[in-house]
């Protein structure tokens, strides 16, 4: 498979786009930040279905580092074009958009966009700033791009829930899909981070999984106290070797608040550091 040509400018990429439109093809998107895996491969497929066969598949490959803290893995986070190429070739995709930071981020920037309320748990207290980072580039991207249609993964399951609700509230044309999470075959769920691992933390990385789902069984077989459910997932986490819990938190599904009793869909979601490597994972409830 003959690598997706990229295009480096706003210009290049919004003139491609626009021959696309103007042909009658559906433009579907992917935002990445890169170090493209099988998870990744996953979201060009659906683009691609969603695109159909004549459409225009779009990904975007941009290290952000405007959701970035100080302290995180910015200069460090693995960067890899030329098997990303691939990858979106053998996947469908017709186009890498791969900018540089002083093309998405030309000069001192006044205006942001970014959610209330979303953000309060799971990883906004964790991440001052994150989820502001993420707005206004995933905003910026689609006004590049401007897609009938976006497909983001499941994983990043408080991110996802926060660019629907800004799509929504912000009229934003084109609609969000979600695409489940691609998993090893021990269950980790594929990450770009997952390459940070050293052997032992690989080898207990999985637990993660199996605590979710132990989470989600004692749901399904009746517990709806909350309290009860998230003690049990911290001792299952805790009892991870050289784990390190940042959350382990059950929330309304819809906005991600605290919620009390499992009497509507909640959302089970954690981040757990294994040595310096920061996971996230999630399961519905129940
Ligand atoms: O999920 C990611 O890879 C990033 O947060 C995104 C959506 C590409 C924005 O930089």
């Amino acid at each position: 498979m003959t690598p997706v040509p990229v295009a480096e400018t706003i210009a290049e990429t919004r003139a491609t786009v626009a021959a696309a439109r103007a042909a009658g093809r559906v433009v579907s998107f992917v935002p990445t930040m890169g170090a493209l895996h099988a998870g990744h491969a996953e979201l060009v497929r659906v683009a691609r279905r969603l695109a159909g066969p004549s459409g225009l598949v779009v990904v975007s490959i941009f290290v952000n580092p405007t959701q970035f803290g100080p302290a995180e893995d910015f200069t460090r986070y693995p960067r890899s074009l030329d098997a990303d190429r691939t990858l979106c070739g053998d996947a469908g995709a017709d186009l890498i958009f791969h900018p540089t930071p002083a093309e998405m981020y030309p000069g001192h920037a006044v205006a942001f966009a970014d959610v209330t309320e979303l953000g309060d748990h799971l990883c906004g207290p964790s991440r001052p700033g994150h989820f502001r980072g993420v707005c206004t580039v995933v905003l910026k991207l689609l006004n590049v791009v401007q897609p009938d249609v976006s497909v983001f993964g499941a994983k990043d399951a408080q991110q996802v829930r926060i660019v629907r609700r800004m799509v929504a509230d912000l009229n934003v044309p084109g609609r969000i899909e979600i695409a489940p999470t691609v998993r090893e075959a021990d269950g980790l769920a594929m990450s770009s981070r997952n390459v940070f691992l050293d052997a032992a933390e690989r080898a207990a990385a999985p637990r993660i999984y199996a605590a979710l789902l132990a989470v989600r069984a004692r749901a399904r077989s009746g517990e709806t106290d909350v309290a009860r459910l998230e003690s049990a997932l911290r001792a299952d986490l805790a009892a991870i070797p050289g784990a390190r819990v940042d959350y382990a938190r059950i929330v309304d599904d819809d906005r991600m608040q605290p919620l009390p009793r499992l009497d509507r869909p909640g959302l089970c979601a954690v981040a757990v550091f294994l040595g310096r490597t920061r996971l996230i994972d999630n399961l519905t409830l129940p």
